[in-house]
C-alpha cells in the first residue's frame, strides 16, 4: 500500500495567510497542518508516502520533512502543476503507485478518536475496491455527500449538493485498489473545472466495489480550510493536548511507537530542538518508564504496544 498526501491547491479561502505560505504548512496549534494527515498514514502502517504540492511550495515540504529517513519512512515529492482536482493525484503519482493499492489523504483533513488506528489498519490490510469514510456534519452542502437506504446500503453520492440527501459527508481519506489510476484518467472535468473525487467513488459504487465506513460521534473530523475551521482545529488540539499531556499527530512519537525509530534517536531529535515544548515532549516520551498507547490500539498490534521501556 502506498500513501499520498495532497497538499497543493490555491488556499484562497485562507488568504492573506496563504499569500506567501502553503496552507498545509500553517500551524494547527503546535505543529504544521501536514503533520496530521502524515500521522494518519503512519498509523495505518504505510511507509512509502508521496507528498504532492505546487511547484512553488514543494521545496518547503522537503525542507520540513526531508526524505523521511529520520522517521523510518520513505517520503517522495511530486509537483502538481495546476490544481486540476483531487483525483489528479493518482495521475501525478502513477509511477510511484506502480502496481500497488493506494491511500489518499487530503492535506487539510484532521482526524482524531479512540480506535482510529485499528479502523485504518483493517481498511488498509488486503484491500480491494474502494473504502471511504462517512461522518455526520451540520453543513453537508460543503462536502461530498453519501445517501444510504434503510439497510445502510449506499444509494447515491453527490459533490456539494444544493439539497443534500443526507447529513453524511465523505471525509478526505480514501483507500483504493490500483484500478483508481485508470478511473482517474477517464474522468471528465466538472462544472468547477476539476476532476472530482466523488466521480471516482461513483464509479466504484456503480461496480458495487464501494465500502463506506461510518465514523461515529466519538470521532472528530475537522478540515482546516477556512479561518474559523483552522482556529477551531487549533483550539481542539490544544485542549486535548493540555488535558491529556499527550501530543496529537507527533510524527516522531508515532515513528517511535511503530518501532521505526530507536529511543536514542528520539532523544537526539528532541535535544536538537533546543529547549522548546515539542523537543521537551520528545525527550519526555523517550524517558517514560511505562508508556501506554493512547490512540486506542488493540492487542492485535503488538508492534504498537510499547508497554514498558527499560
Ligand atoms: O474535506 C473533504 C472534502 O474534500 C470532500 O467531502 C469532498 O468530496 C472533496 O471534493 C473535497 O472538497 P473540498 O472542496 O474541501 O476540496 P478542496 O478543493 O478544498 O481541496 C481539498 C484539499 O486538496 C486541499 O487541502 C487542497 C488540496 N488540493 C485540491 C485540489 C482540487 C490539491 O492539492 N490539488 C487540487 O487540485
Amino acid at each position: 500500500m502506498k500513501g499520498i498526501i495532497l497538499a497543493g491547491g490555491n488556499g484562497t479561502r485562507l488568504s492573506p495567510s496563504t499569500n506567501s505560505m502553503n496552507k498545509h504548512l500553517l500551524a494547527v496549534y503546535d505543529k504544521p497542518m501536514i503533520y496530521y494527515p502524515l500521522s494518519m498514514l503512519m498509523l495505518a502502517g504505510i511507509k512509502k508516502i508521496m507528498i504532492i504540492s505546487t511547484p512553488e511550495d514543494l521545496p518547503r515540504f522537503k525542507q520540513l520533512l526531508g526524505d523521511g529517513t529520520s522517521l523510518g519512512i520513505s517520503l517522495h515529492f511530486k509537483i502538481q502543476e495546476e490544481p486540476r482536482g483531487i483525483p489528479d493525484a493518482f495521475i501525478v503519482a502513477e509511477d510511484f503507485i506502480g502496481e500497488d493499492n493506494v491511500t489518499l489523504i487530503l492535506g487539510d483533513n484532521i482526524f482524531y478518536g479512540q480506535g482510529l488506528t485499528d479502523i485504518l489498519r483493517k481498511a488498509v490490510k488486503n484491500h480491494s475496491g474502494a473504502t471511504v469514510f462517512g461522518y455526520r456534519v451540520k453543513d453537508p452542502k460543503r462536502f461530498g455527500v453519501v445517501e444510504f437506504d434503510d439497510n445502510q446500503k449506499v444509494v447515491s453520492l453527490e459533490e456539494k449538493p444544493e439539497e443534500p440527501k443526507s447529513d453524511f459527508a465523505v471525509t478526505g481519506l480514501y483507500i483504493y485498489d490500483n484500478k483508481v489510476i485508470n478511473i482517474a484518467k477517464k474522468l471528465q472535468f466538472s462544472d468547477r473545472a476539476e476532476l472530482e473525487i466523488t466521480d471516482v467513488n461513483k464509479k466504484y459504487l456503480e461496480n458495487d466495489r464501494l465500502d463506506v465506513e461510518l465514523l461515529g460521534r466519538g470521532f472528530a473530523w475537522l478540515d482546516a480550510g477556512t479561518h474559523d475551521a483552522l482556529f477551531e482545529a487549533s483550539e481542539f488540539i490544544k485542549n486535548i493536548e493540555q488535558r491529556q499531556g499527550f501530543k496529537v499527530a507527533c510524527i516522531e512519537e508515532i515513528a517511535y511507537y511503530m518501532g521505526y525509530l530507536p529511543k536514542e534517536k528520539l532523544l537526539e531529535i528532541g535535544e536538537s530542538m533546543g529547549n522548546n515544548d515539542y523537543g521537551k515532549y520528545l525527550i519526555d516520551i523517550s524517558s517514560r518508564k511505562h508508556v501506554e498507547q493512547y490512540w486506542g490500539v488493540s492487542d492485535h498490534h503488538p508492534s504498537l504496544r510499547v508497554v514498558e521501556n527499560e
